[in-house]
């Protein structure tokens, strides 16, 4: 089976919902954003903060590119989108976009210190947010409303979805 790479906006609940999918389906789960921070010996802030977001951009893509393409479940983080050699990675998986409204991720994020793009003014995180909604839904092989649904129902319907 293809790798299925979990994509949507910060605190869409992608590593929540992977590590679920995961033991349902019983695949190995790649954490991308963990994986970024083991194999560069550092935290994203730091990462943000030492090479700024291009710099963390370039790990991004360079790590997303050694993943295997078959067997796994990739978590990705909220920005992977942005960058067409990564959409071109996933691609070639199995897509599946978390798709959360912006009122939902503000009251799951409140004032969540782990994000350097979440510590923006109100009205740029939403313009982000803005600006991904168009490329999410182009990437997407299979999307869910996440906003009304528990953790175990969106796998329930991701696992349906599969097949
Ligand atoms: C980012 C989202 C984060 C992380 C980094 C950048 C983004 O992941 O990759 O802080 O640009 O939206 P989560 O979506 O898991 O929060």
């Amino acid at each position: 089976m293809k790798t299925i790479y979990l994509i949507g906006f910060m605190g869409a609940g992608k590593s929540t919902i992977a590590s679920l999918l995961g033991k349902q389906m019983g695949l190995p789960v790649i954490e991308l954003d963990d994986y970024i921070e083991k194999a560069e010996g550092m935290s994203i802030p730091d990462i943000f903060a030492a090479r700024g977001e291009t710099g963390f951009r370039d790990a991004e893509t360079e790590h997303l590119a050694s993943l295997p393409a078959e067997g796994y479940i990739v978590s990705t983080g909220g920005g992977v989108v942005t960058r067409q050699a990564n959409r071109d990675i996933m691609d070639k998986g199995v897509v599946v976009f978390l798709n959360v409204s912006f009122e939902t991720v503000t009251q799951r994020l409140q004032d969540d210190q782990q994000r350097p793009l979440w510590r923006a003014d109100s009205s740029d995180k939403y313009k982000i947010f803005l600006e991904r909604q168009p490329l999410y839904q182009q990437m997407a092989h299979i999307t869910i409303a996440v906003d009304d649904q528990t953790p175990s129902e969106i796998v329930e319907l991701v696992a349906a979805r599969l097949g």
